[in-house]
Parts: structure tokens; C-alpha cells; sequence
């Protein structure tokens, strides 16, 4: 226990050492403590990125529950840490049961928050149903995910959002650096962890090919894979064989891959008829939000109970002898069996949480129940920062070269 409450603090303070663009907001926030008496509710991945983000609020002022927005994804190390280091509450462990898991953000909404951080949309979704009688104690929220951001623009639609979101997500500073590099990255280091297999000379396929399918292709090319993408957008398809990669249906690539890695933010991407096509051997598995990707029911269905093999695998024997392995039981592979992003990523992601946050507590009262981007001033800001502590710096127009873009005749 004691070590484990070691590791969880050395994490912790790697993460801090290296998260700099949120530590020159976090001390502002320190002495300006602009969260001062308010009470944010978190469902987030649990590890040590996580752990900042939750210790910079509460540093600004605000009273702070944090549990996790997946069953898998909880550094167990890092909750500890939280909890019986910083004082914070949270609620989260590792391989959570469905029913700890709601559990858990039950005890994040009893906190009676003013404001949520939610992934994934799951936190927010219970307030506007369960627990409807939050509705009007909670003033906002902001979203860090596609899947998420996917979800509350259809409640939005719908007229059926009851406060203001802002997407995290859809932010510069997020989803260019965080779904293209971070995805691209972790979902390596799950590949790594789980499997302890080469990449090079396998056919992997790549399923979705938006920022997050991107950095996978992009990843899985460096490290010699032979990639095929698949695609239901006729222009995502052009960008993927123009980027150099074989484009097909699923159909056609689950015949030749020796591992398939979805990320679609859709369902059933992998389901009964690729099964009876997969090569022997062929390793499935998923880095979208949720764990319906590859359909669990499908492989049941067919296979029946699988066996684990090692620690994040599960093997699949289908009645003809071929055998299919599930990495983290569907569940995102870069968190489940991997470290979550790189954390310089992180700190541009929570960093643009963090402001968020403050923009909403500030703003709450002018904002309508929709879904909000982030201000560009909070994306430009956070995107100085982050150039600052690389130590890099860039050109800026004279004034002669600001009025000749601001203007439109040819050549003066
Ligand atoms: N670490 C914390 N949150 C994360 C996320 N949404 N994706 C990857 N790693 C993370």
C-alpha cells in the first residue's frame, strides 16, 4: 500500500514536471483563485494527467470529485495518491464493474456540482435523466470527447440540453494535438503493453479515419505496418489513399488483417460476418470512446466464452478452430492497457479544460443550453503557451502586411 501510494505520488509528480503550460495557469490560479466556492463534478480517465487538472482546480478554489469515465481505465497508484495525498475525493479503481462504476459518478453528483468535466458524455447524460434533479444546480459543463461532443450536439438538436457545454474537443489546441498524436501514440503503447508483439511487416487495419484514425495510420506506418483504413466518408477516403494508405471495406480487409484497430466513434464496426472472414490469429482492438466497436455479442455469440492469456487478452476460439484475440475486453486499449496520452498533450488538452472552466463560471449566466467551442482567445492563448515553454518562437506580421491581408485589392 505503501509503495503503491509512492508510485502514485512519483506519477503524479512526472505528469506536473512536464505539464508546464497548465502549471503557469495553475499558478495564476493559485493567487486569483477564480473557482472559489464552487463544486466541479469529473468523469475522466483516472491517471496522473487527470490528477493535475483535478489539483489545479482545487487549487483555484473550487471543491473537487473525480471518478473515472471508463471501468478500465483508472491508474490505481494515481486515485490513491490523489486521495490520501492532495485530499481529493475520488471514486475510481481499476476494472470497475458496471455497477461500481455508475456508482461512482452517482458519488461524483452527490457532491451537487455546479459545474462538470465529463468524457465521454455519461455524467452529463445522468443529470438529464436519473438525476434530473440536478438540473437546475448545475450551470454548465464542459466535454473532452468526439463520442461526447457527438452525443450532446443530438440532446442540443433535440432542445432536450437543460445548461451550456463547451467542447473541449473541438478546440485547435485539443483535437489536433490530442487525437492525431495522443491516439496515435497511446494506442501504441496499449499495442505494446497488451501484446508484446512486432507492428512491422503486419497488415494492420485502421477503422475510421478521422483525427484519431489518423494518428494511428500515421503511427502505424512509422513503425513499418502495412496499413489498410476503412471509411464510410467519401472524402476521409480520398484523404487516407492520398496519404498513401489502401483504402476498402471492412469486408474485404478483415480477410487480411493480422490486427484491426477501430476508431470510429460508431458501433458494430466489427461484427459476426468479419468474424467468420478473420485470419487465424487476428488481434482486434479498439481505441474509440466506447466498447461497442468491436461487438463483444458478436464474438460470443460465435466463440462463446473466450480465455484470458495474458493480462489485457482475451483469446476467441470460433467453432472452426481459427482463433480471434480482444485486446481489453473492447475497452479503449490506449488507457486500459496503456498510460492514456503522452502528457505533454494532456497539458494542452487540460489546460484548455481548465479555461473552460473559468470561462463558464464566468459566463454561465449569458449562455444558452447548447453546445459552445471553445473562445479562440482561450485556443490562441494556450497555443502561445505552449510554443513559450518549447522555447520556440515565431514571426508576426509589420503593419504594412496586416493591412494588405485585411484588404482586397491585388497587389498594393
Ligand atoms: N488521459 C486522460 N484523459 C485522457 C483521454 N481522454 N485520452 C487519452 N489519455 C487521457
Amino acid at each position: 500500500m505503501k509503495d503503491e501510494l509512492e508510485k502514485g505520488i512519483r506519477r503524479l509528480e512526472w505528469a506536473s514536471t512536464h505539464m508546464k503550460v497548465l502549471a503557469e495557469i495553475r499558478n495564476r490560479m493559485v493567487s486569483e483563485r477564480p473557482l472559489d466556492g464552487l463544486r466541479i463534478g469529473m468523469a475522466l480517465h483516472v491517471e496522473a494527467k487527470t490528477g493535475m487538472l483535478a489539483v489545479a482546480l482545487s487549487e483555484a478554489g473550487a471543491e473537487v470529485r473525480l471518478a473515472s469515465c471508463n471501468p478500465l481505465s483508472t491508474d490505481d497508484s494515481v486515485s490513491l495518491a490523489l486521495r490520501d495525498h492532495y485530499g481529493l475525493e475520488v471514486y475510481a479503481k481499476k476494472w470497475e464493474t458496471t455497477e461500481e462504476y455508475y456508482r461512482n459518478l452517482n458519488s461524483v453528483l452527490d457532491l451537487k456540482p455546479d459545474f462538470l468535466i465529463d468524457d465521454g458524455a455519461d455524467l452529463i447524460t445522468m443529470v438529464h435523466t436519473e438525476r434530473k434533479g440536478l438540473i437546475n444546480k448545475v450551470k454548465g459543463a464542459s466535454e473532452e470527447t468526439t463520442t461526447g461532443v457527438v452525443r450532446l450536439r443530438s440532446m442540443a438538436r433535440k432542445g432536450q440540453l437543460k445548461f451550456p457545454i463547451i467542447s473541449v474537443n473541438d478546440a485547435h489546441m485539443k483535437y489536433l494535438f490530442d487525437n492525431r498524436y495522443g491516439t496515435g501514440q497511446s494506442t501504441f503503447d496499449g499495442w505494446m503493453t497488451a501484446t508484446n508483439l512486432l507492428v512491422a511487416g503486419k497488415k494492420l487495419v485502421v477503422a475510421g479515419y478521422g483525427w484519431c484514425g489518423r494518428g494511428i495510420a500515421m503511427r502505424a506506418k512509422g513503425l513499418g505496418a502495412q496499413v489498410i483504413v476503412t471509411e464510410v466518408n467519401s472524402v476521409r477516403a480520398i484523404e487516407a489513399l492520398m496519404d498513401g494508405f489502401e483504402v476498402m471495406p471492412m469486408m474485404k480487409a478483415a480477410k487480411e488483417a493480422d490486427m484491426i484497430i477501430t476508431a470510429t466513434g460508431c458501433k458494430d464496426i466489427v461484427g459476426r460476418r468479419h468474424l467468420e472472414t478473420l485470419k487465424d490469429g487476428c488481434i482486434l482492438g479498439n481505441s474509440g470512446h466506447f466498447d461497442n466497436e468491436i461487438s463483444k455479442r458478436a464474438l460470443e455469440d460465435y466463440a462463446g466464452k473466450p480465455r484470458r492469456v495474458r493480462e489485457f487478452i482475451d483469446e476467441y476460439r470460433f467453432p472452426d478452430g481459427r482463433k480471434a484475440y480482444l485486446i481489453c475486453e473492447g475497452r479503449l486499449m490506449n488507457l486500459g492497457a496503456g498510460q492514456g496520452h503522452p502528457v505533454e498533450i494532456m497539458d494542452m488538452s487540460f489546460s484548455i479544460q481548465a479555461l473552460s472552466i473559468e470561462h463558464l463560471s464566468q459566463h454561465y449566466r449569458e449562455m444558452e443550453p447548447i453546445v459552445y467551442n471553445v473562445p479562440i482567445e482561450i485556443d490562441d492563448y494556450v497555443a502561445s503557451l505552449k510554443l513559450k515553454t518549447m522555447q520556440v518562437k515565431i514571426d508576426t506580421l509589420n503593419i504594412d502586411q496586416r493591412k494588405y491581408m485585411a484588404g482586397w485589392k491585388e497587389g498594393t
